[in-house]
Order: C-alpha cells, then structure tokens, then sequence
C-alpha cells in the first residue's frame, strides 16, 4: 500500500483457493499458492506475500452466502437500522455497497425505499440478490465503475462494505473508486477481521486467500491518509470472531472520535505491530497446529468418530495447514448447498448436509465454523444429549 518493506512473519504453507469445493471425482491439478504474511516497516499493515487473482476467487459460482448465518442477518440488519437512522437520514439518500453478495443490507435499503446499489462480481449470489428487487452491478468495485455511478446516480452518502475491503489487494483501486462516488461530507464505512483479536486468539485461519489484509486502528488510519481520508471513528463488533467498524471521511470533514484515539493507544499499549508480538503469534498457530494434530490422531486411535462441522473458507487454511484429510475427518457438515456433495479444496474432506450430522451422532465434532459457536452449538442440542463434545481450535485446542 505504501511502497514500504514487508517483514514475513508467518507462512501457512502451499494453500488451495479456499473455497473452490470441487466434484469427489475430480482429479484435475488444483491451484496453490503460498499463503505467507507480512507487516509493513513502514506503516504496519499485515498483508499476504502472495497475491491469488480475483477472478480465480470471486467467479459466478463464488459458495459463500452472506444470509447463511441467523446471527450474521441480525447483525446485518442492525448495520443498516444504524445507517437509514444515522448518515442516511437526509433527503434523498444514496447507499453503495462493495461486495454485496445476496443483498443481505441492500435488502432492507430497498425496503426503505432508499436508492441503493451494490458491487458484487460473483454472478450467482449477485442474481440472489437482483431477484429479491435490490439493484446490484455485477463487476468489481473500481475507479471505472464508481465514476460511472457517479455520472449516473450522483455522489453516495454512504459507501459501505462488510468482510470485503480486506479481500482487495489494490487498496489505491479502492480510495480513488471512494473518492470518485462519494459525496463531500459521505462516509466510507467498512468491517473486517481485527488483527487485535486475530493475534490475540492465535485464530490464524482467519488469514486465507481471499483475506488479503489484517487491518488495525493504526494501518488503516494510514492507508486513510496516503488516499486524502481521516479514520474518524471504529467501533469493535463481536462477529467472525471479532471485527472492527471503520468509518472514514475526507481529510477535514470530520472531527474523530474519542474511540479513535482509545483504540490506537490500546493497540501501542499491547505492542500489536512490534515484531515481537507477530512472531509470538506465528510460534503460537504452529503450536496450535501441533495439540490439534496429536488430539485428532489419538482420537482416531481410540476408535472414536469425529466430523467437521461448518465448511468456511477458514478451515481451508486450517486443513491444508495441519494437513488434515479424510483419514482424520471423514466429513463435515455444511448448511450451504452449494457446498454439499462436494469435497473440500486441497484435503478433499466430503461436505455433507447437516441432517447427516445425527446419522448418527460421531462422538466429537471438530467447530470448524467457531466463529458461529454459539448460532450452530445451539442448533444442535442433540449432539450434547447423545453424549458427543464439540472440539474447537480457537484460542487454544480444547473440548467446549
Ligand atoms: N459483505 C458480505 C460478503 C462478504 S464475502 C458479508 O459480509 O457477508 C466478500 C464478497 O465481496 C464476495 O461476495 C465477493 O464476490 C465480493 N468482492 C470481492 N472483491 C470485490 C470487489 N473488488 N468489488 C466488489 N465486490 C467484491
Ligand atoms: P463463515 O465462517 O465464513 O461465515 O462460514 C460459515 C460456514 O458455516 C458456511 O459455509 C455456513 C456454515 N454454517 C452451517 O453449516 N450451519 C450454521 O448454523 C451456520 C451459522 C453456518
């Protein structure tokens, strides 16, 4: 982003695209990518050394589905309330979203009768979300575009986007796009992992392919700058295992708040970017990759059954790095269909839908999806009563 060094800190070994599910008989080469990161000397931003193309990631028949968690759709739904009450209360307003996937927030602009549109280049989620009335381009976000919408529609008075600017590698792509559509005293509002909570629950397998960067206060701050944009608030938000909500403006625009600062001294305070803490964090995911490995292989030994549960791009990265395959976890059940009756890239894990899950009950169901413990821990009160344990990684290897 800013020309300046990268340090490596941690390599997850050659890795698949995360979610390329791919037909059990399928014996075609798949591609691989070295999935190392680094930080930036210069202005601390965690980023992968490797760069996967966009289109090999995000293609018509891209699986993931924003509306496939209850939780994720009332989180959703609450972003928007907070936006339509907030920074979209004007007369006439103009929401865009950057990877609006199945139009889980445009849907309840469209409701308001707000204009909205949304970016999302994967065609099939993009179509779920055309079909239910939202107004959504089927191309990437980029300077292009965004001048065109802005010739077209006028200038956004919220440019959003959620669990997508961190997939972007051409940030500049992003801030100049911004700076086309956005309107004087518009918001560009965005949520993504946290480095804070990623290096603090050692939840390493929140880094894959498409997850390009791991923002903090302090790099996006930066980044916001090298682009003529201030961070002028974040908020924490207690999703995929711990998010941060940026909200910029244009240089000037905007007085930041209090929380800006808190976060940015919080993060020095910890050492978040010292070399230290990252190496720390790298020692602690090999050590995670080591109990985990040892505690599936024993219980294999002891003739117990043990499955998967929740496909997410993240356990690819968990998979391939501890490399575990079917031997280990004959298969793992996923609400997606899209994902069904697939195996899993790189391990070739069969997915299966969650109704296989009770035929019968395995004995331990490896939490793949944990950042979702407590919606699917729920959804399966049947698993406990049989006497099974759920198994998580996240922050450290243990039975729940
Ligand atoms: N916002 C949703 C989806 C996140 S997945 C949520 O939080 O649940 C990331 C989405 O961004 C995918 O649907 C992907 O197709 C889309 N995407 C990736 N790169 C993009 C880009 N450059 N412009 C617009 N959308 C993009
Ligand atoms: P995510 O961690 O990227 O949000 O992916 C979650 C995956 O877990 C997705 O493939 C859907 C699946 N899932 C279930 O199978 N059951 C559930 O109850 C939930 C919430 C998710």
């Amino acid at each position: 982003m800013c020309s300046g060094p990268v340090e490596e800190f941690l390599d997850l070994g050659l890795q698949p695209i995360s979610q390329q599910y791919r037909e059990p008989d399928d014996t075609s080469d798949e591609f691989r990518f070295r999935l190392a990161v680094g930080q930036c000397g210069t202005c601390t931003l965690v980023q992968q050394l490797d760069e996967v193309p966009p289109e090999l990631m995000f293609r018509a028949d891209y699986p993931f589905l924003s509306s496939s968690s209850s939780r994720m759709s009332r989180h959703f739904l609450g972003v928007a309330e907070n936006l339509l009450r907030t920074a979209l209360a004007g007369p006439d307003p103009f929401l865009v979203e950057i990877g609006s996937n199945d139009g889980i927030i445009l849907r309840a602009a469209q409701r308001a009768g707000v204009r909205h549109l949304g970016f999302e280049p994967s065609g099939e989620v993009a179509d779920i979300a055309a079909a239910q009335g939202v107004r959504v381009r089927k191309e990437f976000f980029g300077e292009d575009s965004a001048r065109e919408v802005a010739d077209v529609d006028g200038k956004a008075d919220v440019i959003f986007a959620a669990n997508t600017v961190s997939h972007i590698p051409d940030l500049g792509e992003v801030f100049r796009g911004v700076h086309a559509l956005l309107a004087p005293d518009g918001v560009f509002v965005f949520e993504d992992p946290y480095a804070g909570d990623v290096v603090e629950k050692t939840a390493f397998d929140q880094i894959y392919d498409e997850h390009f960067y791991l923002f903090s206060a302090r790099s996006v701050r930066e980044a916001a700058r090298r682009f003529g944009f201030e961070l002028v608030d974040v908020r924490r938000v207690p999703v995929h295992g711990g998010e941060v909500r940026y909200t910029l403006a244009r240089s000037g625009r905007r007085q930041p708040s209090p929380a800006v600062g808190s976060l940015l001294a919080d993060e020095e305070a910890r050492k978040l970017t010292a070399p230290a803490t990252l190496a720390g964090f790298a020692e602690r995911a090999s050590g995670v990759r080591e109990r985990l490995g040892a505690e599936l292989s024993a219980l294999r030994r002891s003739g117990a059954r043990v499955v998967g549960y929740g496909a997410t791009a993240k356990s690819a990265t968990l998979l391939n790095y501890c490399g575990i395959g079917p031997e280990l976890l004959p298969f793992i059940c996923d609400s997606t269909a899209g994902k069904q009756g697939l195996v899993t890239p790189g391990t070739h894990i069969p997915v299966r839908p969650p109704e296989e899950f009770a035929r019968p009950y395995p004995d331990y169901a490896l939490l793949l999806a944990w950042n979702h413990a407590e919606e699917i821990v729920a959804k399966e009160p049947g698993f406990r009563e049989s006497g099974g344990r759920w198994l998580v990684h996240v922050p450290e290897v243990r039975l729940l």
